[in-house]
C-alpha cells in the first residue's frame, strides 16, 4: 500500500516535471566543468548511467559499475572522467577536461539505487553570463556553525502560495535544493545534500534544513514562491557556515586585543600622570628642552581623531537597514 502511494506520488512528479521544465541544476558551460550527481541517502548503488538528451532521444555518455567499473562511450573518451569522491560510494559525478560550445544542452544521470529503484537528476548547460545576483540590503545574513542548519521565509500573509522553490546560487551554478508544490503537499529534490522541508497546503512560513551542513554549503540561497494567482516573488539569504577553528581563532585574537587595549590604556594614564607631575615640577625649576624633542612630545600628544568628530556625528540621523520583521529568516540552528 506504501509503495503504491509512493509510486503515485513519484508519477505525479514526473506529470509534473514535464508540465513545466525544470532542471535540478544549471551550470555554465566552461572547459573543464563538472556535473554532480550524488545519491544523498544511505543505500546501494547498482549502477549509473550519464546521458546527453537530444531532442527525444537519450545517447549514453558513459557507464558505472560497482564491480564491472567504468565504460567511456568512444566519441566522448578523452573528453570525460568520473571524479571519484573518497567520501562517498554514491558519488558518479562526470567532469568534462575539454568543453565546447558542441557540449550545451541537457544531461540526464540516472542511478539504479537497491532497495529505492531508479533516481534521475537533470542538468543543464547553459552558454551564459555569471549567475550572481546583486545583493541589496534587503537581503538576510546568517553566519552559523556546520551541523543542520534551518532556513525559515515566512510568506506573505495575503498570498495563496502554491509552490516554493528553494535554491542556491554560485556564478557558475545554480541547483534546485528542494520544490515544493503544496496543492499536492509533494516536495522534490535531486540535490546531494540531504534537505529536509514540509510542504503543508496553508503553512505561513516555510523552511529547509540541511542536514549536517559544512563550510561548503557556504553562500547565496534564494526562497522563490508563486501564488495561485500566477505572482511570484523571491527572497535572497546569504548563509555563511564557520569551521568552528576561525571561531577559536577570533576568541583568542579579541582576548589578546583586550589585554593590549588595557596595556595601552595603563601606559597613557602612567604617562599622563607623570607628564603631569614634571609639569609641576618644570615651573619651580624650568629646563630648557630643545626645539625636535618638543615639537616631538607636541605630536605624540596629539590625538588621531578631532575631538569633534564624535559631537558633529551626534548630531546627524542614523539609518539603519533592517529587513521588515515578518520578512525576516529565523535561524534555528
Ligand atoms: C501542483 O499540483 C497541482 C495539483 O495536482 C497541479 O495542478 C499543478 O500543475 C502542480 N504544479 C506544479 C508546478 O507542479
Ligand atoms: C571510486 O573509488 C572506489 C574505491 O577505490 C571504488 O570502489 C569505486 O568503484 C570508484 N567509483 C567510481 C565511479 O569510479
Ligand atoms: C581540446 O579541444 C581543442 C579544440 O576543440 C583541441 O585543439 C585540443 O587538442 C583539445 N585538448 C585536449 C586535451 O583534448
Ligand atoms: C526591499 O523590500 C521591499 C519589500 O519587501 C521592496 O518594496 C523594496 O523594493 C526592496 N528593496 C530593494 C532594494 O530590493
Ligand atoms: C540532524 O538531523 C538528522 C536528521 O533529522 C539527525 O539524524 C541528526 O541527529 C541531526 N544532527 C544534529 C547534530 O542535530
Ligand atoms: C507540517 O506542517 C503542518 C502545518 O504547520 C503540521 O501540522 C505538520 O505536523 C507538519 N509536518 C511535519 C512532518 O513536520
Ligand atoms: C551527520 O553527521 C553525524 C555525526 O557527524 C553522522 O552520524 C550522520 O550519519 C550524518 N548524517 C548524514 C545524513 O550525513
Ligand atoms: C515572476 O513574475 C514576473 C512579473 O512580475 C514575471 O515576469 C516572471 O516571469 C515571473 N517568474 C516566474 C518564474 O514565474
Amino acid at each position: 500500500m506504501d509503495y503504491l502511494a509512493f509510486l503515485l506520488a513519484i508519477l505525479q512528479v514526473y506529470k509534473a516535471l514535464c508540465e513545466e521544465t525544470f532542471w535540478d541544476t544549471t551550470i555554465r558551460l566552461a572547459e573543464s566543468m563538472t556535473l554532480e550527481c550524488v545519491y544523498p541517502f544511505m543505500a546501494i548503488l547498482t549502477q549509473a548511467e550519464w546521458f546527453k538528451i537530444v531532442g527525444k532521444q537519450k545517447q549514453s555518455m558513459a557507464i558505472f559499475h560497482p564491480t564491472y567499473g567504468v565504460i567511456i562511450r568512444t566519441s566522448y573518451k578523452n573528453k570525460l572522467h568520473f571524479v571519484n569522491s573518497t567520501t562517498s560510494l554514491k558519488d558518479v559525478t562526470l567532469s568534462f577536461n575539454n568543453a565546447s560550445k558542441a557540449d550545451v544542452g541537457l544531461y540526464s544521470c540516472l542511478l539504479h539505487i537497491f532497495p529505492h529503484g531508479s533516481w534521475e537528476k537533470m542538468i543543464e548547460v547553459v552558454q551564459s553570463d555569471s549567475f550572481e545576483i546583486a545583493e541589496s540590503s534587503n537581503h538576510s545574513h546568517m553566519t552559523s556553525s556546520p551541523g543542520n542548519i534551518t532556513l525559515t521565509y515566512d510568506l506573505p500573509v495575503n498570498w495563496a502560495v502554491q509552490q516554493i522553490k528553494w535554491e542556491k546560487i554560485q556564478p557558475h551554478q545554480v541547483d534546485l535544493l528542494v520544490h515544493c508544490n503544496l496543492s499536492e503537499g509533494i516536495s522534490y529534490s535531486r540535490y546531494g545534500k540531504q534537505i529536509l522541508t514540509n510542504c503543508t497546503q496553508g503553512i505561513r512560513s516555510n523552511f529547509i534544513i540541511i542536514i549536517n551542513a559544512t563550510a561548503s554549503d557556504s553562500g547565496l540561497y534564494r526562497c522563490h514562491f508563486t501564488a495561485s494567482t500566477g505572482e511570484n516573488e523571491s527572497f535572497l539569504m546569504r548563509l555563511t557556515i564557520t569551521d568552528g577553528k576561525t571561531d577559536n581563532q577570533y576568541i583568542v585574537f579579541v582576548a589578546v586585543g583586550t589585554v593590549l587595549f588595557l596595556f595601552v590604556i595603563l601606559i597613557v594614564t602612567i604617562t599622563v600622570i607623570s607628564y603631569n607631575r614634571r609639569r609641576r615640577r618644570q615651573k619651580n625649576f624650568p629646563v630648557k628642552i630643545p626645539w625636535d624633542t618638543q615639537s616631538k612630545a607636541v605630536n605624540n600628544y596629539r590625538s588621531p581623531i578631532s575631538p569633534h568628530q564624535p559631537v558633529d556625528n551626534a548630531n546627524e540621523d542614523i539609518y539603519v537597514n533592517y529587513p521588515t520583521f515578518g520578512r525576516r529568516p529565523k535561524p534555528k540552528v
